[in-house]
């Protein structure tokens, strides 16, 4: 059976009031709802422990935004994902485009904070995507393998169940205009095909989350496609009663 993982991207918002506010919105609808679909809340680090308070006797799991790759020691302003396993996070985002594009995160520097990670138990959500110039150069599945060969480089595919996959054509963060349905579905079927390629079956059990510009207006639409489980959502999901509306999609799908 599908499995869809519903996951909220905060990036650089929200107070603590705020967050707090939003936690206890989203505790009372999960208490009055069986859900199959899985929720996955990422604030900003300093915000992680009051949303774990509120939201940790529930299925919703919290995760973080970034990691570095270290253990620890002198890398002033760094996060461990030690450190992030102590506060509760089970995910953790790594190689957002934005990390790309303002603090020059490189591939090789994504694969170890992915393997660090995994070595700490903490399951990556390992974004890719191509920018527009990269798309209209027909290079989309040319970088979507260079950064998926290089950002899995030796990882064992016997845990290749703990990565999840977060397709976000750089194009379409933030602007308001989401990839169409078939140009995700063209991106998800390759990379579902490259991970089956690179690790046999257990490319097939990894979960490949769309993000950019997904809302309630178009989740459904989206989460209907076959190698689709699920969204990274940024904008959509700072709101809790639009976030919700699209959990509320992923169950319809799940029904
Ligand atoms: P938007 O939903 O705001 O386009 O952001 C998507 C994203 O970057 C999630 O990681």
């Amino acid at each position: 059976m599908k499995q869809m993982l519903i996951a909220a991207n905060w990036k650089m918002n929200k107070t603590r009031v705020e967050s707090e506010s939003f936690a206890n919105e989203l505790l009372s609808w999960v208490e009055k709802n069986n859900l199959r679909s899985k929720i996955l809340i990422c604030p900003p680090f300093i915000n992680i422990p009051f949303v774990y308070n509120i939201l940790c006797k529930t299925a919703v799991q919290i995760g973080a935004q970034n990691c570095f790759f270290e253990k620890e020691g002198a890398y002033t302003g760094e996060i461990s994902p030690q450190m992030l396993v102590s506060v509760g996070c089970k995910y953790v985002i790594i190689g957002h485009s934005e990390r790309r594009t303002h603090f020059g995160e490189n591939d090789e520097v994504i694969n170890r904070k992915i393997k660090s990670a995994l070595a700490s138990e903490l399951k990556p959500i390992f974004c890719v995507g191509e920018t527009l110039n990269e798309r209209e150069m027909q290079l989309t599945n040319n970088v979507l393998e260079r950064q998926i060969r290089i950002g899995l480089c030796a990882i064992d595919s016997n845990i290749m169940e703990n990565i999840v996959i977060a397709y976000e054509p750089v194009w379409a963060i933030g602007t308001g205009i989401s990839a169409t349905t078939e140009q995700i579905d063209e991106a998800h079927n390759f990379i579902r095909k490259l991970l089956v390629d690179l690790f046999g079956n257990s490319g097939k059990a990894v979960l490949i989350l769309y993000g950019g510009s997904l809302n309630s207006n178009n989740a459904y639409e989206i989460f209907s496609l076959e190698n689709v489980n699920g969204g990274l959502i940024g904008k959509a999901s700072l709101d809790v009663k639009e976030f919700i509306q699209i959990v509320e999609k992923s169950e319809q799908i799940l029904s």
